[in-house]
């Protein structure tokens, strides 16, 4: 299929619209992506169509419904490689993915004496469920240090990877600096000391092909909504062997196989994780995406990106007065910025009146923040569907901003 941006956009209804008179241009794709029609009409069709509960009615939409589910698991299972489809289970988001984890692996393995090992570059949403799951086992949180680049520092790995170290829970591609990590590398060296993995993948699964058999993770986690599908639904993958051997997470109906006063019996995986009526709209919408996604295919995907990415880096760094975050080789489709005596929310505010949404605030990563010694960044990101034309915007009116600010 012939990459063509133009093509691509008027799939995306929410482009279209203007703020204060301006036609939209919207860098904020690393909080939430828009919505191709094609979704939108997925998740409108089930619910005028052939709504329905999954997994427990034999009349014919609910038969429909569940096939409809159950296709999209096959969608994400053929999307990341993963050559078992059980072991994809549908949570709200990455978040509830982790903490799925930390709440359903971590509370039974981990114990005094253990380290759980992080890194500087995580989202809050792959710390706070370890700092939790630290102070209720008395295991112990370890950090893999960022260099001033915004990457990893993994010049000392015997430092933190060692025999105590029984879960490695890490950033696949920052939401702040960009940066792609070697996961990879992180995975091996976490094997080779018999830890498991957890990857974050919120920020990399939308933009570049993410491989389970390739990558050898135990358990990685991503959301619907930064990808093009619905908010409220996500992704955990894990290894199958270890989410047999897993406690539950959520009580209820359908995780269960049998059901007496006393005791139970847990349904099989991956549905033992899917307790209570699943986000089966969500699911369908998700599926969509990945149809879309995967008609585009990651190389086009990848390769555009980054000639947006590379375009909007050589003229933000061409303005008087800007810092830019991070500068790792290898990096996917994020900017973090501050600009010289321009707080970022003024900044995100003056840009707003010009109809250009960008992010200012710590990004859900208050430990970078205190890193780099400023209490917010403006953050610029894209998707398949912006243009030059829009960093050229940007730029003009980050300029206009300056101007205006500092006289
Ligand atoms: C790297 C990273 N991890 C986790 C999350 C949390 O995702 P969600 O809010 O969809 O659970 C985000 C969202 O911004 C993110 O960027």
């Amino acid at each position: 299929m012939i990459f063509d941006v133009n093509s691509i956009r008027q799939d995306f209804p929410n482009l279209h619209q203007t703020v204060n008179g301006k036609p939209l241009v919207y860098l904020d794709n690393a909080a939430s992506t828009h919505k191709p029609q094609s979704v939108i009409e997925a998740v409108r069709k089930f619910y005028s169509e052939y709504n329905a509960n999954v997994h427990r009615a034999l009349y014919r939409y609910a038969t429909e419904a569940t096939e409809a589910y159950e296709a999209s698991r096959d969608k994400v299972a053929r999307l990341i490689n993963a050559p078992d489809r059980r072991s994809i289970i549908f949570t709200s988001g990455t978040t509830e993915s982790i903490n799925l984890i930390a709440y359903a692996w971590g509370r039974h393995n981990l114990g005094p004496g253990d380290e759980i090992l992080v890194t500087e570059m995580e989202h809050h949403s792959n710390l706070i469920p370890w700092q939790l799951t630290a102070r209720d086992t008395g295991a112990t949180l370890k950090f893999i240090p960022i260099t001033a680049d915004g990457a990893l520092d993994l010049s000392n790995p015997d430092q933190y990877f060692t025999a105590r170290t029984k879960l490695v829970a890490f950033i696949q591609q920052s939401n702040v600096f960009g940066t792609i990590n070697p996961a990879k590398q992180i995975i091996e060296m976490a094997h080779q000391v018999g830890a498991l993995t957890i990857v974050d993948a919120a920020q990399s699964v939308p933009h570049h092909q993410v491989d389970m058999t390739e990558l050898d993770c135990d358990f990685l986690a991503f959301s619907g909504h930064k990808m093009l599908g619905p908010t409220g639904i996500g992704v955990l993958y894990g290894k199958p062997e270890l989410l047999e051997a897993m406690e539950p997470f959520l009580g209820g109906g359908e995780m269960i196989q049998s059901v007496t006063m006393e005791k139970s019996t847990w349904n099989e995986i991956p549905w033992k994780f899917e307790a209570g009526t699943p986000k089966i709209a969500q699911v369908i919408g998700l599926g969509t995406a990945i149809d879309y996604i995967t008609a585009i295919g990651f190389e086009a995907i990848v390769k555009y990106e980054k000639e947006l990415t590379d375009y909007a880096l050589s003229a933000l760094s061409a303005l008087e007065g800007i810092t830019i975050h991070g500068n790792a080789h290898q990096r996917g489709p994020v900017i973090s910025f501050n600009v010289k005596d321009v707080h970022p929310h003024d900044l995100a505010q003056f840009l707003d009146q010009e109809g250009i949404a960008i992010r200012a605030g710590h990004h859900c990563t208050q430990p970078i923040m205190q890193k780099l010694g400023v209490p917010a960044t403006s953050r610029a990101s894209f998707s398949l569907y912006n243009t030059k034309a829009e960093i050229d915007i940007l730029i003009e009116s980050i300029a206009n901003t300056i101007r205006f600010m500092t006289g």
